[in-house]
């Protein structure tokens, strides 16, 4: 068999479903999309040929993208979700050069630098979450690569400094640094004035969090004309469906769609952290996301109680850094409130117990 080392000893990508009445573990949208937008969706694809192949790089949508942003179109690139593209660079700028990335973050960045057998460094954040600068400048003496930086960070839900990132660039240019801002309209920042001053940089936006399309797949890079061009070789041809195409045209044609969504989960994450800091035995951490890590201790009891009362939300225990830690993504305001309601008592129960 011919399958190569790394790819046999790699882990598959871990995910257990779970049924349950609330369902807060994946960072999503609580709200599916609106049905007049589906209808508006259909409406496209049925003026479309279905015999027909896709366009080959998701054309229009790159175009609508670039409008919605006054970007460069030649400096988009789409894919079916954002992952992709994180694949994508390590396979452009990390193969036999280097990845660069953080820890605790987003687990594919490192994922797949061992399955493309990209040399990996991972360096802790500082305990704080901030970023450990001194480590990260040594480091990045030693180009080229690809670093990737998600910010807000997950799953810790922080906003790194600005000077501190702008640091950081200063002392990559043999570098591509890859911003990750899949929490972007949950955030007070906003990457793309620094990409679109630096060449060597590039922003990932998805459509899975603020847009509410998980389960849609579709992501894309904001970056310069030369790494776009570079990036799309890397991609399949006509892997961006129609469906996919009509989707993205429709929710960017609604602007006020997204700003309505992400404004409310700002306001229940305000309301969360408020609640979560009142319980006893657990510390929440501030989050400039749609989701809020705390510490319980016992995450395993604790997680298990929450799901005796049908709130599903994610262990992060597992997690180097991340001991005794779980995370929960914000939901409706009745979903937040049933949450709250069942950490009271899954504290409570944590309290007597010890
Ligand atoms: C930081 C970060 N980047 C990217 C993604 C994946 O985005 P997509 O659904 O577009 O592949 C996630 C999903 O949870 C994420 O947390």
């Amino acid at each position: 068999m011919s399958v190569r080392p790394e790819v046999r000893a790699a882990r598959a990508y871990h995910f257990t479903p779970r049924p349950a009445r609330i369902k807060l573990d994946q960072n999503e949208s609580p709200y599916d999309l609106p049905l007049e937008l589906k209808a508006k969706v259909w409406a496209k694809l049925q003026d479309n040929p279905w015999n027909r192949y896709s366009e080959l790089a998701a054309e229009s949508l790159r175009t609508a993208i670039a409008r919605y942003h006054g970007w460069d179109e030649a400096g988009v690139v789409v894919s079916s979700g954002s992952n992709v593209l994180i694949q994508a660079f390590v396979a452009a700028c990390g193969i036999n050069q280097r990845v660069l990335n953080l820890r605790p973050t987003f687990a594919v960045y490192s994922e797949q630098a061992r399955l493309l057998g990209a040399p990996l460094t991972e360096l802790p954040l500082n305990e704080d979450f901030s970023l450990p600068i001194p480590g990260l400048l040594n480091e990045l003496e030693c180009g080229p690569g690809v670093l990737f930086l998600a910010n807000p960070a997950a799953p810790t839900g922080n906003a790194f400094a600005q000077d501190e990132i702008e640091t950081l660039l200063n002392a990559a240019p043999d570098w591509t640094v890859v911003f990750d801002e899949a929490y972007h309209q949950f955030a007070d920042t906003d990457l793309l004035p620094l990409v679109s001053t630096n060449s060597n940089t590039a922003s990932l936006r998805t459509f899975s969090k603020a847009f509410g399309l998980g389960g849609v797949r579709l992501g894309y890079a904001l970056t310069s004309p030369y790494l776009a061009q570079n990036l799309q070789k890397l991609l399949l041809p006509f892997s961006v469906s129609a469906l996919q195409v009509a989707t993205g045209l429709t929710v960017l044609e609604h602007p006020e769609y997204v700003a309505a969504r992400a404004a409310e989960a700002k306001r229940e994450r305000a309301f969360l952290l408020a609640e979560l800091q009142k319980l006893p035995k657990l510390t929440v951490y501030p989050s400039q996301t749609n989701f809020l890590l705390f510490h319980v201790g016992d995450a395993e009891a604790f997680f298990f109680s929450l799901l005796d009362a049908g709130v599903l939300v994610r262990r992060q225990d597992h997690l180097p850094g991340l001991e005794g830690c779980l995370r929960v993504s914000v939901g409706t305001p009745e979903e937040n409130r049933a949450f709250v309601a069942a950490a009271q008592r899954a504290s409570e129960a944590v309290v007597v117990r010890g």
